[in-house]
């Protein structure tokens, strides 16, 4: 009797187990849905926002991720600010998020290049960089520090705004206090200039300026517009000191639990929204700069930028070592 029943229990356990891993049949194992919670700074309706909403869709429709992955975006900066955001990333108590490339500085040895102050030429320069072979290089460098790097978003080139004064040369720089990213070289880059920096999260720039704790921040004219820091600093300059992109990333561990064929598809979903996003900032910077201007804030070109490109030129000095080789890389790109 007690051999029977063991023998009955054995049996019993196989085809259980049978039946949960699908082995034994034509049937598949059962797809584990997983929810992405993906963390972001900006509105809905700015164009990294839409990108990351074109980035959900693609998602739901694929038809190898539609059954697996369920995206939860947090955006307009709920779940922290890019540093906390990242923080969470990395210990994998959010699986994705993106972020501005300039606080991802110190989890690769090489992607902190693209902070350098006129390191491209122009845009379309950049472009040519981040779509290519340095561009790839830059994305798998985070893999040390547990992240993916999936896809390049744009944030235009980034300029000096404050309550104070327009700046038009170097000078009108002199002594201000103005917000920068948690980065060594934006810190760096504002003192190289002459003004003071301040570290400070997206999320706390407006009410700063407001209390006129800081002067100033730097920033694109669609930050400045949809965070409302027209409304506190009415001068915008532009001396585009730097192009830094924003970064879609995925925790590495949840990555590695994707299948090959599911990891090319999420690439592939991240690669459409990036052209996507790419087309949705175009439209945004014009209106943009529309409406800030018809709100009252004053825009000017500062006049001696070469004073800019020659005022940094000390922190390619002192990053020459550890981003040498691929600043002349990046410069050698046609
Ligand atoms: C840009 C960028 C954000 C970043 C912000 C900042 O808006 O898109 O990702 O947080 O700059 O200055 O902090």
């Amino acid at each position: 009797m007690f051999r029977y029943d063991s023998l009955r229990g054995s049996i019993l356990s196989m085809l259980l187990l049978l039946l949960m891993t699908g082995c034994g049949s034509d049937e598949p194992a059962e797809v584990v849905l997983e929810r992405l919670i993906l963390a972001n700074v900006h509105v809905e309706g700015y164009p990294t926002a839409r990108g990351l909403r074109f980035f959900e869709d693609q998602v739901r429709q694929d038809p190898l991720l539609g059954s697996r992955l369920k995206l939860d975006l947090q955006l307009g900066g709920v779940l922290g600010n890019e540093k906390e955001a990242l923080e969470k990333l990395g210990f994998g108590g959010i699986q994705m998020a993106c972020t501005s490339v300039a606080p991802l500085a110190e989890f690769s040895s090489s992607i902190g290049v693209l902070t350098l102050p006129y390191l491209f030429r122009d845009p379309d320069h950049m472009w040519q960089v981040l779509d290519g072979e340095i561009g790839d290089e830059l994305l798998h460098s985070l893999e040390a520090s547990g992240l993916v790097g999936l896809a390049w978003y744009d944030a235009g080139s980034r300029s000096f705004y404050n309550r104070e004064r327009p700046v038009r040369r170097l000078a009108d720089l002199e002594g201000l206090k103005i917000r920068v990213q948690k980065s060594e070289i934006m810190r760096e880059m504002v003192e190289a200039l002459g003004a003071s920096p301040v570290s400070l999260g997206f999320k706390e720039v407006y009410t700063n300026l407001h209390t006129g704790s800081i002067d100033g921040a730097e920033n694109n004219v669609p930050s400045y517009r949809s965070e409302r820091h027209f409304e506190v600093a009415g001068y915008y300059s532009y001396d585009r000191h730097s192009t830094i992109p924003d970064l879609l990333l995925v925790n590495l561990k949840v990555w590695k639990r994707l299948l090959p064929e599911e990891q090319a598809a999420l690439r592939e979903a991240a690669r459409q929204s990036s052209i996507a996003q790419r087309g949705f900032w175009r439209d945004y910077v014009e209106e943009a700069l529309v409406a800030v201007r018809a709100a009252g804030a004053e825009i000017n070109e500062v006049e001696d930028i070469a004073a800019f490109q020659q005022a940094v030129q000390p922190l390619y000095a002192k990053y020459g070592e550890r981003y040498g080789d691929l600043v002349t890389r990046i410069r050698a790109v046609e």
